[in-house]
């Protein structure tokens, strides 16, 4: 394998909260988005419906149900072998979903053959991450569409959290990443809703340390609260453009 060069992100990146907790992390994709905004937005930004859809990072395989109940085909790709097991189990009785073992920057799958990639909460998509963009590049088809759905830390009161967490984040970085890479830059607003404050509290503690997760439990209220979503979307070309002179 070829070295990487500084600050490529291609390679698999930890994920220790759905890596060491899968359980509680199907708690929190539960809790998310309750009201749809988020596929609202990534099906305004491109329809899947009979369409051919890839899930990059599709960890235990949470959103390939929902990708296949009116896409064509669905191939959720993860690089974590427990994960990927989990991600079959779960979609064993939906012949249109395959699970395949891969990452980013090397996705098992024919060029130009895809209308959606899909990565959310993606940490290999950042800052560093071309060659997880060449890739996805390679696999649409002339007019399909990348679309990286990631947490918006500039938004209260999810997004001071994670800025607490991780004080070397930079937030307007990976913004400026995604613009320069042609990605088109939508914020969505969500609420996430727990069964219970158990539930939240343990979700909580999977995402971020002792302290940012107490000051975070005492600042809810209830069961419920606000997280913003970044939607970085990048279409392939469908063709040729062509100009007119003076058009
Ligand atoms: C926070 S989890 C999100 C999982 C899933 N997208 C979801 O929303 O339920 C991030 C996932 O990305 C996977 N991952 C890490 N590095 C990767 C890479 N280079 N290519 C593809 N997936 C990767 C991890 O194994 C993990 O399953």
């Amino acid at each position: 394998m070829p070295a990487r060069k500084p600050g490529d992100r291609s390679g698999v990146i930890p994920s220790p909260n759905i890596w060491h907790w899968p359980h509680l992390y199907e708690a929190e994709n539960r809790a998310q988005d309750v009201d749809g905004a988020l596929f609202e937005a990534i099906r305004s930004a491109a329809d899947w419906a009979s369409k051919t859809v890839v899930d990059v990072g599709c960890g235990s395989g949470f959103h390939l149900p929902i990708f296949a109940a009116d896409a064509e085909r669905v191939v959720g790709v993860e690089p974590h072998e427990p994960l990927v097991e989990l991600a079959r189990a779960r979609v064993a009785d939906l012949s249109n979903v395959a699970v395949e073992t891969g990452r980013a920057d090397a996705l098992p799958v024919v060029d130009g053959s895809v209308d959606l990639v899909h990565a959310r909460t993606a940490y290999f998509f950042g800052p560093g991450c071309g060659p997880g963009i060449v890739d996805a590049m390679r696999v649409l088809a002339p007019g399909g569409t990348l679309v990286v759905v990631d947490l918006d830390a500039t938004a209260s009161p999810y997004g001071d959290w994670m800025r607490s967490d991780l004080p070397h984040y930079d937030p307007a970085a990976v913004e400026a990443f995604f613009a320069a890479q042609g990605f088109d830059l939508t914020r969505v607003d969500t609420r996430w809703s727990f069964p219970n404050r158990r539930v939240l509290s343990d979700v909580l503690g999977i995402e971020f340390g002792p302290r940012v997760a107490r000051r975070a439990m005492t600042a809810v209220d209830g069961t419920a609260f606000d997280v913003r979503y970044r939607l970085h979307v990048r279409h392939k070309p469908s063709g040729i453009e062509l100009r007119r002179a003076g058009g």
